[in-house]
């Protein structure tokens, strides 16, 4: 796949043939490389059990190869056709309420029914067989947005079948479930049941471990359909598209291994700047997952909304220039190419005024003259796609741990670790300063300097990683909340955080988390020493400190005079520990000075707000990414050509308000 890949999930199931024909043409037009065809469209390719019909996607296929256009071939099984959910009701899923959902949405599957792994393996090995060897072929794109929760009894069934493999018996399990808080120990595996919906708080760790089980078990039913497809069409890149959300029950970062290339599905949920945070943020997600993927690092924006920004019950229509910009910050973080959710708007279904790259009005729209320009500027860029991004500042994200801090019964109701590691990564993005967001904690040494925002969940092993890592000369950045609890969502006890305390050289005595409105104010530990004026919200505590040097106390309160910021030295490295949500100044300024220390500096110093500078590096070449989301122009220094218009740039070039440049450098 050479080049920048562009395109998304095209339907032509919904359209009579005069139409796809006229498809056919604009894509051309459009310089689409990548077609995502067949993702929901089981009903039609097996209209009655065994009975397949592919002639009408034979049809698509050819002539999208005619047309130079590439295929990622779905397999449909996240919509299961009317029949199949007539004939296995048992294959329907059952929500927590213990109600059974029916047809007539999609996702309307149970991952643990036989009767659903069978069928869904039988279309994948039919799809695999018919098209092996399809010149559109070029990737396999399995299910859709891998997501559903089921709490039936065969899931129940499976969850147990888990849970032995997971424990060495039902000891361990009681043990590591803390069952003899109210009453809950288990003599018998068969006692065990998914979280259904009960009288009061349901058990922490037994709510943990079925997340972790549904990811498992949606993992099984992935790798059955891509051991199949591999199979069929060796050499063919198998996928799947993640999505982002703590709905999700999927710890993509163990997924990330499984794919062969790190795919995402992202939609911002603000206008303005957020968006673009919001979409860093999830780029430099999707890169850190790759790093664990076999395709890594590159990966690919699967799905993105061309012309809608969904937030607050409204669709937000995209500014001009918009959707080719946020392509290229796409681009610019690793993104083998920009493929969105879809090519034409379809008449009617659930989805109908979804944005689409051929809007309801047609080709003779906005959206389409960009769609033609947008695959102009990608075809101009593509040698940027032999190039990487490297990051020397990671920030932790642990799905496991954004579940955990979801239950209730915790300390405060406002506790987000997602929401932790977007703010990190905002102030870090304000500055310019990049880095990898990453899932796992053992491929620290690529790192100079690592933050940890409210990563809860810590095994031993992973706070040896992290140990070992600052000792050998790592600058590491700790907030509130990480590393209290083992893997099983038990506190460690002897003073928070239990993990990560001698590394911090500090002991959290008791927490007092903040309401909505309060701030607590902060003062340099140290007079003279340079701190924006600070403050706290949501979260503070008793710090006190064994061994760590205060950089900011509280002031005022029942915590005055304790330590809000500290520094340990350890080893080669240094250990800080931030005890409050510090306003974004002040986050900002610690971050960045620590970046400074562990030399992870921005790539670009004093870019305006709002404009960003990345780099995509191969061996010797590099190309520097330019985005100006503002409405002003700036100059930004940089040299060598601007491949989106072929100017030679000598030591600065004008980013027109909202424009941007890729600079080849010399
Ligand atoms: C995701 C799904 C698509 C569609 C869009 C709409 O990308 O994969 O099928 O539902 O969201 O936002």
């Amino acid at each position: 796949m050479p080049g920048l890949l562009y395109g998304g999930d095209y339907n032509p199931e919904q359209w009579p043939a005069g139409v796809q024909a006229e498809d056919a043409e604009l894509m051309r037009r459009a310089r689409v490389t990548t077609a995502t065809v067949g993702v929901f469209a089981w009903s039609k390719l097996e209209p009655a059990p065994g009975r397949y019909d592919f002639g009408w996607l034979d049809e698509v296929l050819d002539r999208l190869a005619a047309h130079g256009v590439g295929v990622a071939l779905a397999t449909p099984t996240a919509s299961p056709p009317p029949w199949f959910s007539l004939a296995h009701p048992e294959a329907l899923p059952v929500d927590a309420g213990g109600v059974r959902l029916s047809h007539g949405s999609r996702d309307t599957y149970c991952a643990s029914a036989p009767a659903y792994r069978t069928a869904a393996r039988r279309i994948a090995t039919a799809l695999g067989e018919h098209y092996r060897g399809h010149p559109a072929l070029a990737m396999w794109h399995v299910h859709n947005e891998y997501g559903t929760t089921c709490h039936c009894d065969l899931t129940a069934e499976a969850f147990r079948a888990w849970l032995r493999g997971r424990y060495h018996g039902l000891d361990e399990l009681n043990d590591a479930w803390t069952t003899a808080f109210w009453g809950q120990h288990y003599t018998d595996w068969a006692q065990i049941r998914p979280p259904r919906r009960t009288q009061y708080l349901p058990n922490p760790a037994q709510v943990l471990d079925f997340r972790r089980f549904t990811s498992d078990e949606l993992l099984a039913a992935y790798t059955e359909q891509r051991d199949v497809l591999r199979a069929a069409t060796p050499g063919v890149p198998v996928t799947t598209n993640f999505v982002l959300g703590g709905w999700v029950p999927v710890d993509h970062a163990r997924w990330a291994r499984e794919v062969d290339l790190v795919a995402i599905d992202h939609y911002p949920s603000e206008p303005g700047m957020a968006a673009e945070e919001q979409a860093a943020f999830a780029a430099d997600l999707a890169r850190g997952w790759a790093r664990q993927s076999p395709g890594g690092p590159h990966w690919l924006l699967m799905e993105t909304a061309p012309n809608l920004i969904y937030t607050a019950g409204r669709m937000h229509t995209k500014e001009p220039g918009r959707m080719a910009r946020q392509s290229l910050a796409a681009v610019a973080r690793g993104s083998r190419g920009a493929l969105f959710f879809q090519w034409r708007a379809p008449r009617g279904g659930a989805e109908l005024f979804h944005s689409a790259l051929v809007p309801h009005a047609g080709p003779d729209s906005r959206v389409y003259r960009e769609a033609v320009a947008l695959g102009e500027t990608l075809d101009r860029i593509g040698e940027t796609a032999a190039g990487t991004v490297a990051a020397r500042v990671a920030i932790g994200y642990d799905e496991p741990s954004a579940w955990a801090l979801q239950g209730a019964g915790l300390p405060s109701d406002r506790l987000d670790h997602a929401e932790e590691a977007q703010r990190a990564h905002r102030v870090l993005w304000r500055r310019g300063i990049g880095c990898d967001v990453i899932g796992v904690l053992d491929g620290l040494p690529a790192y100079r300097m690592l933050v940890l925002p409210g990563h809860y969940l810590m095994t031993d092993a992973q706070a040896g990683e992290v140990r070992a890592w600052v000792e050998a000369g790592g600058q590491l950045v700790v907030t509130y909340l990480t590393g209290i609890a083992d893997e099983h969502a038990r506190v460690r006890t002897g003073g928070y955080p239990g993990a990560l305390r001698e590394l911090l050289g500090i002991r959290v005595e008791e927490f007092h988390p903040l309401g909505p409105d309060d701030r607590v104010a902060l003062v340099p530990a140290t007079s003279g020493d340079l701190w924006p004026a600070a403050s706290g919200g949501l979260w503070s505590e008793a710090v006190h400190l064994a061994g760590a040097h205060a950089l900011l106390r509280y002031a005022g309160g029942v915590l005055d005079g304790l330590p809000a910021v500290t520094r340990h030295a350890a080893g080669d490295g240094m250990a800080y520990y931030v005890s409050t949500r510090l306003d974004p100044e002040a986050y900002g300024h610690l971050l960045a000075t620590v970046a400074a220390s562990a030399g992870a500096g921005p790539e670009r110093s004093g870019l305006p707000s709002g404009v960003e500078a990345v780099r995509r590096q191969a061996g010797d070449r590099s190309w520097l990414f330019l985005l100006n989301h503002t409405g002003d122009e700036h100059d930004v220094p940089a040299a060598g050509v601007d491949l989106l218009t072929g100017a030679a740039v000598t030591d600065a070039i004008r980013l027109a308000a909202g424009g941007a440049a890729v600079i080849r450098e010399t």
